[in-house]
């Protein structure tokens, strides 16, 4: 039996590459006929470079190649005992995609969404076997990234799901169960990366470098929040807070900024418009040491708040403390797991960091988490 794909857009291409590189017979289908042409020549690319870096044998890319076809009816998926959609984010659109294929796949064919912040609840809800919906979340691009993010709906089979989390594992995946909730693991965990990064930029405590560099060189971090902003764009980046924010009832943890809404209402989205935070290409003048103190606040101000937010996903039982790590090295390339990382930097250290911005502030964007408070305190 084949894996379905649908949309072939950088995660559509980057999964059916994925799957058939683990074997699969992969179908892939898009409205688009230009999207799909698009999607043959770069993986033709890809997997070419993969050759030429001796990561893959030629053979191995036609292999590969002969297992992906691209058709043109969501009619011949009929074949398929997986589907993933990964088509534009929008509710309505991926609705209709599952109600069509509803009458197309067998009863025993699993319908998953790449949604990466939609609820799978409101995608299940409606269809005529809500069981076999789930979410399949991946990281961009999927073929580098290890992981991915299985969401189980209210409504999943949890044969269903632990079949499709022992299949996505072949495919040489790392796979964390993740509750129904706004982001999952990895996309709620991580806003304050972006959210407190912007904030003190906001208020003058550090300038954009200073704070990138602050968290790649105190923090380790291969990347600083503003160079991963410019990177992700500052549309999508904000498109995903403000729905994390909304979805959580208007959490002032996770408020939105300004200032991002403002570049992304000014076109300034980052690399893909060659203006974001910085210019591009960049221009890499050599950059002055930072003063340690300095460094030293501008790390622990997000490092606090994103230790914070990983115990309140664990508190809130989003998923175990060992996905919760697992997710945030895997799928953003975090240096530690926040919860070990947190321990090991001393979690009363954390835990007065966070105390003395929520007296400073009295904004409940900085409360800490009780479960963090309750385990600092034991120790
Ligand atoms: P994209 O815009 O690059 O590709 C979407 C593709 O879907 C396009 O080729 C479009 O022609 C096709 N499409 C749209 N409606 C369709 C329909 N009704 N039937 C068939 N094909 C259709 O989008 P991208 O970035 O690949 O994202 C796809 C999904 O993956 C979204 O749900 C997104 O939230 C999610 N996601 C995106 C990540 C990213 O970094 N880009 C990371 C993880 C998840």
């Amino acid at each position: 039996m084949s894996v379905g794909i649908i949309g072939c857009g950088s995660m559509g291409s980057g999964i059916a590459q994925v799957a058939a590189q683990a074997g699969e017979w992969v179908l892939v289908f898009d409205t688009n006929s230009e999207a799909i042409k698009r999607a043959k020549v770069s993986l033709e690319a890809i997997l070419s470079r993969l050759v030429e870096k001796q990561r893959i044998t030629a053979e191995k890319k036609d292999e590969i190649l002969s297992r992906i076809e691209f058709v043109d009816s969501l009619k011949k998926l009929s074949r398929c005992n997986l589907v993933i959609e990964a088509i534009v984010e929008k509710m309505e659109a991926k609705q209709s995609v599952f109600e069509m294929l509803e009458k197309i796949v067998d009863v025993n064919c699993v319908l998953a969404s790449n949604t990466s912040s939609l609820s799978i609840a409101s995608l299940a809800k409606g269809r005529l076997h809500p069981e076999r919906i789930i979410g399949l979340h991946f990281f961009n691009p999927a073929p580098l990234m290890p992981l991915v993010e299985l969401i189980p709906s209210l409504l999943s089979s949890n044969t269903i799901v632990e079949n499709v989390r022992s299949r996505v594992a072949n495919w040489g995946k790392t796979v964390v169960l993740a509750k129904d909730t706004p982001g999952f693991i990895v996309n709620r965990v991580a806003r304050p990366f972006y959210g407190e990064a912007l904030k003190m930029y906001e208020e003058g405590v550090g300038s954009i470098q200073e704070i990138d560099q602050a968290m790649r060189e105190y923090g380790g971090f291969k990347m600083g929040p503003f160079q991963l902003m410019d990177l992700i764009g500052n549309d999508v980046n904000y498109a995903v807070t403000t729905t994390v924010w909304t979805q959580f009832y208007y959490d002032p943890r996770f408020k939105p900024s300004l200032t991002q809404c403002r570049m992304a209402e000014a076109g300034l989205l980052g690399r893909k418009s060659g203006q974001g935070y910085y210019s591009y290409p960049l221009n890499e003048n050599a950059l002055t040491p930072l003063d340690e103190a300095k460094a030293k606040y501008l790390f622990e101000r997000i490092f606090f708040m994103l230790v914070n937010e990983a115990y309140d996903a664990l508190f809130m039982q989003v998923a175990s403390a060992e996905d919760i790590d697992l997710a945030m090295q895997q799928g953003v390339n975090y240096p530690k797991g926040l919860i070990a990382w947190g321990k090991e930097y001393g979690l009363p250290t954390v835990l007065a960091g966070l105390e003395f911005l929520f007296e400073e502030y009295g904004d409940d964007r900085y409360r800490p988490n009780p479960l963090l408070r309750k385990t600092a305190k034991a120790i």
